[in-house]
């Protein structure tokens, strides 16, 4: 297992949506591996392939936040969401794209998805609270679309300016 770099926005893969991945191979299970422990390094609570330069419809997350809790890793391949309950939530979100800058966004409570397993297994399950927010989040990645893009234009260009700021004081080092 090897850590990945996460890209930062703004980056143009970051708004390009991924390609569907056709057979679990080695790969895959190499690009899951290494992004989980990147997740958890970061650490966070959910990672999506375009995060590290892999264009390819492929997410992880464990969103068992609590101390002492028994990690729940979850990969999902070719993740889509197939229901949407009409009672919304609102969560503070973030994004190890766009470090330390939060936001208020409202999604659907619940989500029901389906998606491939790394067993090549097709899986169908619903999820709620964080996890609902959370799926959705990273779903949302492998469609180029970032929770800023659900703020106010002049939020959004706020926090754009703040991350460009940041990648020129990383570029510099
Ligand atoms: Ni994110």
């Amino acid at each position: 297992m090897a850590l990945r770099k996460i890209l930062i926005h703004p980056d143009p893969r970051l708004k390009k949506a991924a390609d569907p991945i056709a057979s679990v191979d080695d790969d895959v299970r190499r690009l899951a591996d290494d992004m989980l422990e990147t997740m958890y390094d970061a650490p966070g609570i959910g990672l999506a392939a375009p995060q590290v330069a892999v264009m390819n419809r492929l997410i992880v997350m464990d969103c068992e936040k609590e101390e002492g809790a028994t990690p729940n890793p979850m990969v999902l391949i070719n993740p889509a969401v197939v229901w949407t309950s009409e009672e919304r939530n609102v969560y503070d979100e973030g994004c190890l794209s766009i470090p330390e800058q939060y936001a208020e966004v409202e999604r659907p409570a619940e989500v029901e998805v389906q998606w491939t397993g790394l067993d090549g297994k097709a899986m169908r399950e619903r999820f709620d609270g964080l996890w609902a927010t959370c799926v959705q989040h990273e779903i949302d990645h492998l469609n180029g679309t970032l929770f800023i893009d659900y703020l106010k234009p002049l939020k959004r260009q706020m926090i754009t300016r703040k991350m460009q700021k940041l990648k020129r004081e990383m570029a510099r080092g």
